[in-house]
């Protein structure tokens, strides 16, 4: 029997994050009204520190064609992986808002998400820090990606 553990940690309010982590959770936010989500009306923002201390926002884009719609995640990663391709990802904060209601509990990464992020950060110098919120509410940080997949796919089975 195997004891695997899911480490993150809960914060009651952003005014407990250290300020790195608020700022870049309020960065996320601020792009939220950017986000292309007509089909959904499920907004998802994002926002990635960098190495360098830059900041890059992305928001999911959505598509008539439903397959085709872009996560948050994804958007993010690719502006920041080819615009600053010498840079490391740091952390990345992520947050959600819903026409439906107000989302009160953070919205985990999707599947597919995860495993775009625990190949950039294999590939990254060091760990991706992970700061989720939904609209309102607590604050989950994941001191790494890999830590939401466990047993995840890497290119080292090919
Ligand atoms: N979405 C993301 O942007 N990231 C995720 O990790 C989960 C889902 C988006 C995709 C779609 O535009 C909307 O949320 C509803 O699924």
């Amino acid at each position: 029997m195997s004891d695997l553990q899911l480490p993150y940690r809960s914060f009651a309010s952003v005014h407990d994050l250290p300020d790195e982590d608020r700022l870049l959770l309020m960065a996320a936010r601020a792009a939220i009204p950017h986000a292309y989500a007509p089909y959904s009306g499920f907004r998802v923002a994002a926002a990635i520190r960098t190495g360098m201390g830059r900041v890059v926002t992305g928001f999911n884009l959505e598509n008539a064609s439903y397959p085709v719609c872009l996560c948050a995640e994804q958007t993010t990663i690719a502006a920041v992986r080819t615009q600053y391709p010498e840079e490391s990802l740091e952390a990345m904060a992520i947050t959600v808002s819903s026409k439906e209601h107000k989302v009160s509990q953070p919205a985990s990464p999707c599947g597919q998400c995860r495993q775009l992020l625990f190949e950039q950060e294999n590939i990254n110098k060091h760990p991706i820090r992970l700061i989720l919120q939904g609209e309102v509410g607590e604050i989950w940080v994941f001191d790494r990606c890999s830590d939401l997949l466990p047993f995840g796919f890497t290119g080292d089975f090919l």
